[in-house]
């Protein structure tokens, strides 16, 4: 059964939604599924921009069937050749053999990489300024390297205003039915995941976002909706999310918050981090969540980790390094470069502890624009009473320093 949603007049929705797949990338959970979207312009031409994943191959041809009737596929515009949107391309480019082929150079690169078989048809290699026209319409081709991927690019529909921007502005979340921002509470219930999606997928090249940002400004006052490859298509508020992309490309926190992460086997260091979190409460400082690091996936932690000012790491000594699950997350957050932020230190051993020093040196040496506060909870295996004066400077440290910046 066909499954499709009007934009515009004459442009379609013709995507997926997929609820089978555990793991994007297969790495990142995703328990409520993801989208894959695809729009088929009715112009004098028809367009097809970019494809889906495989799997959803067959809804995806349902839907422009039932569409295009008996018209051809005249232009298949492809943004992304990452495979969850180009893998039906294949079937795309044998289904109509007259289809005419729009992508970078380097999207042309790799097609041939990917296999398909795209030098049987018309093709058009575009880059930043070109045009093309499809009849009432008109489209500009922006490029858009590495964000994430260095094929990418963006093709603005001057005629109407839609801007199809790749994975930008995507996330995570099928949409099983709505469609657009103002069909569903974005903020509430969907920020965690669009956060989420952009901080794992493209964090790490914030550059290249801020720098598509800035190329895109002059054009900006065009669009009126953004038609990105996942998730819902924003035709109002368009302010919002460019301010939230702002802030996780620039790596500046979206909020005074602090996430308490810790790693802890026998439960000590778990409960230090819990009267910490009770006395920042005490202090009014309330946006503060605590991860347990060995059961938390870490994309959710990595999302978190750009939506707040500070973070606490408490971890215990393992063998003498920092608990392993721990360290993955440093490790990821440097992967994802993510910088800028403000970090108190919680360590715990019961005969050699090193956890303390050796996150301090990973945050230093590691990471970008780290600053570490100067109080520093040490554990001999348990939290003593005795040491609730520590403990209450570290929250104090931590509040002078949020009220501080
Ligand atoms: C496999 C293993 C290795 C450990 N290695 C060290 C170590 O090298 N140095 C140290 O001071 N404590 C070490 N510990 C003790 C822990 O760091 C910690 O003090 C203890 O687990 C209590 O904290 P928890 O209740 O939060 O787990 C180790 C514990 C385990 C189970
Ligand atoms: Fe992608
Ligand atoms: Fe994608």
């Amino acid at each position: 059964m066909h499954c499709v949603r009007k934009v515009t007049e004459d442009l379609y929705w013709v995507g997926a939604n997929d609820h089978r797949l555990h793991l994007f990338e297969n790495i990142h959970p995703i328990p409520q599924g993801v989208s894959y979207n695809s729009y088929l312009l009715l112009d004098e031409q028809s367009v097809l921009f970019d494809t889906v994943d495989w799997e959803a191959s067959r809804q995806l041809f349902e839907n422009i069937d039932y569409l295009l009737g008996d018209r051809p596929l005249d232009v298949l515009v492809i943004n992304h050749m990452e495979p969850d949107h180009c893998a039906a391309m294949e079937q795309v480019l044998k289904k109509y053999p007259k289809v005419k082929v729009y992508s970078t150079e380097k999207g042309f690169m790799l097609m041939h990489q990917f296999g398909y078989s795209v030098d049987e048809h018309e093709t058009v290699e575009v880059t930043d300024g070109d045009t093309a026209c499809f009849g009432r319409h008109t489209v500009a081709f922006l490029t858009a390297p590495m964000v994430h991927w260095p094929e990418a690019m963006i093709t603005l529909d001057t005629t109407d205003g839609s801007l199809f921007s790749a994975d930008a502005f995507g996330s995570f979340i099928a949409l099983d039915g709505k469609l657009f921002n103002d069909e569903v509470n974005f903020d509430r219930d969907w920020l965690d995941e669009a956060r989420r999606y952009y901080t794992n997928i493209v964090g790490k090249y914030g550059p290249h976002v801020q720098s598509l940002i800035n190329k895109a400004a002059p054009l900006l006052g065009q669009v009126k909706r953004i038609c990105p490859l996942h998730g819902p298509v924003w035709r109002s508020d368009i302010g919002y999310i460019l301010d939230k992309y702002n802030h996780w490309s620039s790596y500046e926190p979206e909020a005074k918050a602090v996430m308490i992460v810790y790693a802890s086997m026998y439960g000590n260091t778990e409960s230090a981090a819990q009267a910490l979190a009770a006395k920042l409460c005490d202090r009014g400082i309330t946006d503060v969540k605590v991860y347990d690091v060995s059961n938390t996936h870490v994309s959710y932690l990595i999302g978190e980790a750009f939506r707040v000012s500070h973070l606490v790491l408490a971890s215990v000594t393992y063998n003498l390094g920092i608990y392993p699950p721990m360290l993955n997350f440093l490790n990821d957050m440097k992967a994802l470069n993510l910088q800028n932020r403000t970090v108190a230190l919680v360590e715990n051993g019961s005969w050699a502890v090193k956890s303390g020093d050796l996150m301090a040196q990973f945050l230093d040496e590691q990471m970008k624009l780290m600053t570490i506060l100067n109080e520093r909870l040490s554990i001999a295996s348990s939290c003593k009473a005795s040491q609730e004066d520590e403990l209450n400077n570290l929250a104090d440290s931590i509040a002078a320093n949020m009220r501080e910046s």
